[in-house]
């Protein structure tokens, strides 16, 4: 039996092969290798896809939320409030941008970022407040952007998995894609994101012609001219050969992104009768574009372990909230400080999908789902 991975990446190069090929041709032939015009042609290209004004591209995601931050004018003394429940980029992009980040609790049911913890979190130090799009829905931005404008501070969006989702509806934020309802929004290429990278890669959108400029000064060594340096800045650019994969990919994205839909359907459908599982849940007004698919089991290490060895890539995402991760320790948090992120932390089991995953992929997964289940059920 072939192996289900949790996410397909040859069949999905098996799509952009001969464009990738044809346009690295190009940038070899050219020997543009950082800065070329595909750069230019990319950020236009996913400014418009994501309907914010602004695109610039990053190293990584990490460098897109740390510099969005720095180009806000967040830093030493400020505090910005992030999920427990995260990848653990977010924080620390906040910690490396010199900020303090106040983590909070998530929704027991989304595992989003809960809005009424980060209300009570806000303090006269808060200067951002980050809405983490999770697992591809968007978090409740029009709540947080209510949020932050009484606080004085900014939303920014950690929009690294949610690339094409949105949110409908009324309000600050309501109606805009991912990227598009903060002040500013960072994103990643990572290889295994809807839209991926063969490599590394990230992105800053802003509707905030300023800010975007203050964004590409500092990942250019905070130049804006050769050998002219204004602020002390990064070398942190999105290279040219990703922005030929990236561009190929983004004019498949919006049909991948159905596809994954389509899966997730699926997968719900299959998994409503199994009992013990608890599906995902979509945030009333989101448009999820399925980035993860994250159930919910009883004896989740033992689910995952006849998975995987079965052949089945499930995976945990994330398997410790950033609170208890030894490299926050030192913000003193400790264990029982978020209880929802932690009781989620040891019981979430994400399944393969990708758009490629055919009906019976998901169908051997939700079995050897079920398998697991019920050894348990019987032990
Ligand atoms: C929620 C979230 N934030 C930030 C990042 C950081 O992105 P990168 O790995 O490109 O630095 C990732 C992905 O890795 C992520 O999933």
């Amino acid at each position: 039996m072939t192996a289900i991975p949790l996410v397909d990446l040859a069949a999905q190069h098996a799509q952009v092969a001969g464009e990738v090929a044809a346009g690295w041709q190009e940038v070899l032939a050219r020997t543009a290798f950082v800065g070329g015009p595909q750069v230019a042609a990319f950020e236009a290209e996913f400014a418009a896809f994501s309907g914010v004004p602004h695109c610039v591209g990053v190293a990584n995601g990490t460098d897109a939320i740390e510099l969005a931050l720095r180009a806000a004018g967040i830093g030493a003394g400020d505090e910005c409030v992030l999920p427990a429940n995260t990848f653990i980029a977010t924080a620390e992009a906040v910690a490396r941008a010199g900020a303090t980040p106040v983590l909070v609790d998530c929704d027991p049911a989304t595992y989003l970022v809960d809005p009424d913890a980060v209300a009570a979190a806000v303090t006269g130090r808060t200067r951002a407040i980050i809405g983490v799009h999770l697992y591809g829905q968007l978090a409740p931005v029009e709540r947080l952007a209510a949020i932050a404008a009484e606080a004085g501070a900014v939303l920014v969006e950690d929009a690294a998995q949610a690339q094409g989702a949105r949110r409908h509806g009324a309000g600050p934020g309501a109606g805009a894609g991912a990227g598009g309802a903060g002040r500013v929004a960072a994103t990643s290429f990572y290889p295994g994101k809807n839209l991926g990278a063969y490599g590394d890669g990230g992105a800053v959108l802003t509707a905030d012609p300023e800010l975007a400029e203050a964004v590409r000064l500092l990942g250019a060594h905070g130049s804006p001219r050769k050998y002219e340096h204004t602020v002390l800045g990064f070398n942190s650019r999105l290279d040219t050969l990703q922005a030929v994969v990236l561009s190929a990919k983004l004019r498949r994205l919006a049909g991948w992104n159905e596809a994954r839909r389509a899966a997730a359907a699926r997968y719900g459908e299959l998994l409503a009768g199994i009992d013990g599982v608890v599906p995902p849940v979509t945030l009333a007004g989101n448009e999820h574009v399925w980035h993860l698919y994250v159930v919910r089991v009883p004896e989740r290490d033992l689910v995952l372990k006849h998975l995987n060895a079965n052949g089945v890539g499930a995976g945990v995402h994330y398997p410790t909230p950033v609170h208890l991760t030894p490299a926050f320790a030192s913000l003193g948090y400790g264990e029982g400080a978020f209880p929802v992120a932690e009781r989620a932390a040891g019981e979430i089991l994400s399944l393969p999908i990708y758009a490629e995953i055919t009906p019976q992929q998901q169908d051997r997964v939700v079995a050897l789902l079920a398998e697991a289940l019920l050894a348990e059920a019987v032990a």
